[in-house]
């Protein structure tokens, strides 16, 4: 596993009392960067990747207003199986019961609230247990999130250990992911989602993917630094030119009309393969393709954020999926993923395959990780003012337009 080590970070999340000096004008320069016509764009001001009081907004507007995307069910296939996560200070759990049925579980003991799993603790973040244990008093819980015991409690007048179970966050399995919310409230992702899954995603049908690589990354820069670079193609002409530049050349892309919920980019091959592919049918993928495509499908790559953090970048053959959470102003951690279809590994060469493809992609992955980390060394810097931005970044303009009208809500 490759980590980027953060710098070290004093932020809590929203609670304590931060002095807000600032925050106003910075909302107020977002909003005016997104009301630009696209084609006199620019970058965000670097508060919005440096400054607290922007996290404190984005934590209670975004990361706990909407649906944020923690695990494919893939992994998590089997009862007791569980990973664990942190959504903005809030211990969860995702996690397949006795029932078969996937939760999104809260790990604060239900006894004096310690973390049921906490960092560093003797479980690996991600494993198969037909009971959690608090390590502190010996409660104990099944993977459905009800009490199985607590010793010594038979003098704890009226309690009933039936009455005790884990808190339960409410959750969704969409196309095989599975998302969390802690807002009672928002649509479901079938009603938030449908133009993305209708036009655009239904055809991979990835609920029947598999998962088959994730590599954790502990990152030095602000969640959003990752997700505009995931959402450009302009920077494969920098940062990738060894590795995507080659066959996704940044300048035939182009982004599609504004949606409120999502941005989506298409990344066409490079012409002469698309001629290839169009005159033999055959995707010439290294993988087996995902069988709904058809052979226009084949001819390019996407990158897809169903807004705020669920982002795709799909192939043919494989979809990566990343889950991006922020641990603090300057600081995010990224899961990097690969899922194909199930026919890919039954393939007799698969093995082979697989290594080569995890090679790959942690190579490019590498790539983002030096420039964005070096973006958020710019962001601290007095020097920094925003800068024009190419219609190949589009998708961050529509971002920001997407920011302001979260800015817009809370005022
Ligand atoms: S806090 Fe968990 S058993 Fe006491
Ligand atoms: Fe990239």
């Amino acid at each position: 596993m490759t980590t980027l080590t953060p710098p070290p970070s004093t932020y809590s999340f929203p609670g304590k009392s931060i002095a807000s000096e600032g925050i106003d004008s910075l909302f107020a320069q977002v909003v005016e960067a997104a009301s630009l016509p696209s084609g006199q764009s620019r970058s965000c001001p670097a508060g919005v990747y440096t400054s607290p009081e922007f996290l404190d907004f984005e934590t209670r507007s975004i990361f706990r207003r909407e649906w944020i995307s923690l695990a494919h069910v893939s992994q998590v296939p089997e009862p007791g199986d569980y990973l664990r996560v942190d959504l903005c200070g809030e211990p969860m759990l995702v996690t397949r019961g006795k029932d078969g049925i996937v939760r999104v579980l809260s790990r604060v003991c239900r006894h004096r609230g310690m973390d049921l799993m906490p960092e560093g603790g003797s479980l690996p973040d991600q494993g198969n247990q037909r009971v959690i244990l608090c390590p502190y008093h010996l409660w104990s819980y099944d993977l459905n999130g009800r009490m199985l015991g607590a010793p010594e409690m038979q003098q704890a007048e009226g309690f009933d250990r039936s009455e005790v179970c884990l808190h339960e966050f409410r959750s969704e399995i969409w196309e095989g992911f599975v998302f969390v919310t802690l807002n009672d409230e928002a649509p479901p992702l079938a009603e938030k989602f449908s133009r993305l899954h209708r036009d655009y995603l239904a055809k991979w049908n990835m609920g029947e993917a598999r998962l088959v690589w994730d590599q954790h990354w502990d990152c030095g820069f602000n969640w959003k630094i990752l997700l505009e670079n995931f959402m450009e193609a302009y920077h494969h002409l920098g940062a990738h030119r060894k590795t995507l530049e080659p066959f996704l050349p940044a300048k035939g892309c182009w982004t599609v009309p504004e949606d409120p919920d999502f941005s989506a980019m298409h990344l066409p091959l490079r012409p002469d393969l698309v001629e290839t592919i169009r005159s033999t049918g055959d995707a010439g993928t290294t993988m087996t393709p995902f069988p709904g495509l058809g052979v226009e499908d084949y001819t390019e790559w996407w990158v897809f954020l169903g807004y705020p953090t669920f982002l795709l970048f799909t192939a043919p053959d494989r979809v990566y999926w990343y889950r991006l959470l922020p641990t603090g102003p300057e600081t995010c951690s990224l899961t990097t993923t690969m899922l194909v279809h199930p026919a890919t590994m039954e393939r007799e060469d698969y093995a082979e395959l697989h290594e080569k493809e995890v090679e790959a992609a942690v190579n490019f992955h590498l790539e983002d990780m030096e420039v964005c980390a070096a973006t958020q060394n710019g962001m601290r810097s007095s020097a920094y003012e925003p800068g024009r931005l190419s219609h190949l970044e589009e998708p961050i303009w529509l971002f920001q337009r997407y920011l302001a009208a979260k800015i817009r809500e809370q005022a």
